[in-house]
């Protein structure tokens, strides 16, 4: 019977998609294709289309068809979208799937429509959505439909959303663009002007993860990268320190804690109390950065804590939503 009614949660993410069904994750692959330049035609995606960024012939192309959490390549995301979604259900859709899929806090409706269209072109029979930070609460298992505060901020590569939910609804909400990937493009910039160094995105990404911190650290670590003398264009090695990273992150961070301290600023103070007590949800891929939670305890003045299930909880709550799609159905209608 199952193969009649499959019920798929898609997290569709700037850096990273995901699908589950019930309470298993079924796909997990990085939001990223490689293209024949000029047939637009797709010849790989996920992990090893990612692994050829930066290293293609000129006639190939490698693009993430996400920007800031919304489609930015719509025909490529109606692909991707339908080759992860086969790999679910198998080569020929007799019975094509339901699917609830995450969407940025705030997109437009025209954005909104085109995700619903893409997941309806990669074959699914009907497209629900629900906004990201409610379906990562809910994947989170908060007591998000009790009338009680909480409060969630999802740091993703391409967005920060921050929200606080009571009764199963969005009580106020903010979605910034400085989220991984700003951190990021923070580092290239800082290894430029400290040692006239061009560095790529993921040279800059390495170090972030493997040294890189919130908050300076006793424990320091040092990683070894090649970069491109911005003078000479010849490539030179240069040694960084997690705490020169630290201070590279520093004015994104700030950004994305003002964005956070704005949702508090129009949240109902019977319901800051019990974000006081509970502390702030993390989660994200950007949660993973080294003392992040530590940054916005002090930030905010509000205990943060970084989840158990930071990278899977908003897929999770997209499959868990099913049982309250008629809840979520009627709050967007009003
Ligand atoms: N250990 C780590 N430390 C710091 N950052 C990390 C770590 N691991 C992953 N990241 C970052 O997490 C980001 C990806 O997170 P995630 O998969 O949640 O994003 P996404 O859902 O695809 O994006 P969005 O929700 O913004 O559309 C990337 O910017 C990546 O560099
Ligand atoms: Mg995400």
């Amino acid at each position: 019977m199952a193969a009649f009614s499959r019920e798929l949660g898609i997290d569709l993410g700037t850096f990273n998609t995901q699908i589950a069904e019930g309470s298993q994750i079924l796909v997990q692959e990085p939001t990223i294709v490689a293209i024949v330049t000029n047939e637009m035609k797709l010849v790989e995606y996920g992990t090893t289309a990612l692994g050829m960024l930066g290293r293609v012939p000129e006639a190939i192309e490698v693009v993430r068809p996400l920007r800031n959490g919304v489609i930015a390549e719509y025909e490529l995301t109606e692909k991707f979208l339908s080759i992860l979604i086969k790999k679910v259900t198998g080569p020929t859709i007799f019975f094509r799937p339901r699917i609830i899929i995450s969407v940025p806090y705030g997109i437009t409706s025209v954005e909104r429509r085109a995700v619903q269209e893409a997941g309806l072109g990669a074959g699914s029979r009907e497209v629900n959505w629900i906004p990201q930070p409610l379906a990562a609460a809910f994947g989170v298992d908060l007591p998000i439909n009790t009338p009680t505060g909480n409060m969630i901020i999802s740091l993703g590569g391409g967005t920060t959303q921050a929200a606080v939910i009571s009764m199963t609804g969005i009580v106020s909400a903010e979605t910034s663009q400085v989220a991984g990937l700003k951190l990021d493009d923070a580092i290239c910039a800082y290894v430029r002007k400290k040692y006239g160094l061009i560095i790529a995105q993921p040279t800059a990404e390495s170090l972030k993860i493997r040294i890189g911190a919130a908050l300076p650290s006793e424990e320091e670590k040092t990683m070894e990268i090649q970069g491109q003398d911005q003078v000479t264009g010849l490539p030179r090695p240069a040694s960084l320190t997690t705490n020169e990273i630290v201070e590279a992150l520093q004015a994104p961070l700030e950004e994305i804690a003002a964005t956070a301290k704005r949702v508090l600023e129009k949240t109902p103070p019977e319901l800051i109390s019990d974000i006081i007590d509970r502390g702030v949800a993390l989660c994200g891929g950007t949660a993973l950065l080294k003392g992040v939670d530590k940054y916005l305890t002090v930030a905010l003045g509000i205990p943060a804590y970084i989840v158990d299930n930071p990278v899977t909880c908003t897929v999770e709550g997209t499959a868990k939503a099913f049982d309250i799609l008629d809840l979520i159905l009627r709050s967007q209608q009003s």
